[in-house]
């Protein structure tokens, strides 16, 4: 009866702490009003499927250390698309030294003078470990090439690259899965809204992002090519469709486990050990 009342406060905390994050996902309409959210029903079913897949990603976590395994998932989408939302609920109940984000800001003006893969390859995992990348050196098939932060001898030197640069990879032994979140323009443009009437999320809207509002176009363009030229065997692009942020995150966790042949890691039962009883100096309270 103890271990079951310990699970249900589990449960409980569990679900609570699901709350704060999902406290991100209220949206607003034009003029500030929230708008309504999901009924009791869907919520349900959203957090029980959530819970179960982050069981599993905890056995693949496991997996992952005690093969040695070295994994690489990277995030890319318009701004606004959820990536941020689903790289935090993979990591939240992950050990993170095994799972680690890396989300890398503009390219300071001594890593501009190196080779365009190098900041990102001292990213790379060691044995037993995950990274996932919010953005990636996909950044200049994307941002770069519209806003024009590269020139085009660097646009097309990227795209004879990063087949090879991925390939090695592979063949180095990472596991390498790379996801595209898509949305619409009218998500986007609503997604966009709501950052301009939510305090906590104002940081979020950059200059950046509102330009890349101008230029849907462009970035649909840029998206095209990209995944048209980087969509190899061993390194295929997955789309996620993302308007439905819950859905795009379940989906997307439930295909990650899927692309990752983990088994249950076995171990002896634990049994916490008795601590050790000072009695002379322990009487007191301290
Ligand atoms: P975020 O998506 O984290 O909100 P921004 O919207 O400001 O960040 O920028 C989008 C992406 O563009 C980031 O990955 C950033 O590193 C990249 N970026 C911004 N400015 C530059 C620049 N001058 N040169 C190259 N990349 C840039
Ligand atoms: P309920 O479980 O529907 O009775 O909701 C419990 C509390 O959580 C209420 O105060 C709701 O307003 C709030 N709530 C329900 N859904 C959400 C949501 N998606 N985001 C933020 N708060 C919510
Ligand atoms: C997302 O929602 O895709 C990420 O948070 C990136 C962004 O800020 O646009």
């Amino acid at each position: 009866a103890d271990a079951l009342e310990q699970i249900s406060r589990d449960l409980i905390d569990s679900y609570d702490e699901e709350l704060e994050l999902e406290f991100e996902d209220r949206e607003f309409d034009a003029d500030g009003q929230l708008i309504g959210h999901d009924d009791k029903a869907a919520r349900r079913a959203y957090f029980q499927e959530l819970f179960r897949l982050q069981g599993e990603l905890v056995k693949l976590q496991d997996w992952v250390q005690n093969t040695g395994e070295r994994v690489v998932i990277l995030f890319e989408g318009r701004d606004a698309a959820g990536k941020g939302g689903v790289i935090k609920r993979i990591t939240q109940r992950l050990n993170p030294r095994v799972a680690r984000v890396a989300a890398l800001p503009a390219p300071n003006d001594r890593e501009r003078t190196q080779w365009y893969f190098q900041r990102y390859v001292a990213h790379l995992p060691a044995a037993g470990e995950m990274v996932l990348f919010d953005r990636s050196w996909y950044n200049r098939a994307g941002v770069e090439r519209v806003m024009g932060f590269c020139t085009n001898e660097q646009y097309e030197e990227f795209f004879r690259s990063v087949p090879e640069f991925e390939r090695m990879l592979v063949r180095s032994g990472i596991r390498l899965i790379k996801y595209w979140f898509s949305i619409t323009d009218d998500e986007q443009h609503n997604r966009f809204l709501a950052r301009i009437h939510d305090p906590l999320k104002q940081w979020k809207l950059s200059p950046m992002d509102l330009e890349s509002r101008r230029r849907w176009e462009e970035y649909t363009r840029a998206k095209e090519i990209m995944l048209d030229r980087t969509h190899i065997p061993e390194a295929p692009w997955w789309v996620v469709q993302a308007v439905d942020k819950k859905k795009a995150r379940l989906n997307c966790i439930h295909h990650l486990l899927g692309q990752m042949p983990y088994a249950e890691v076995e171990h002896p039962p634990i049994a916490l050990p008795q601590r050790e009883r000072h009695p002379d100096y322990l009487r007191q309270p301290v």
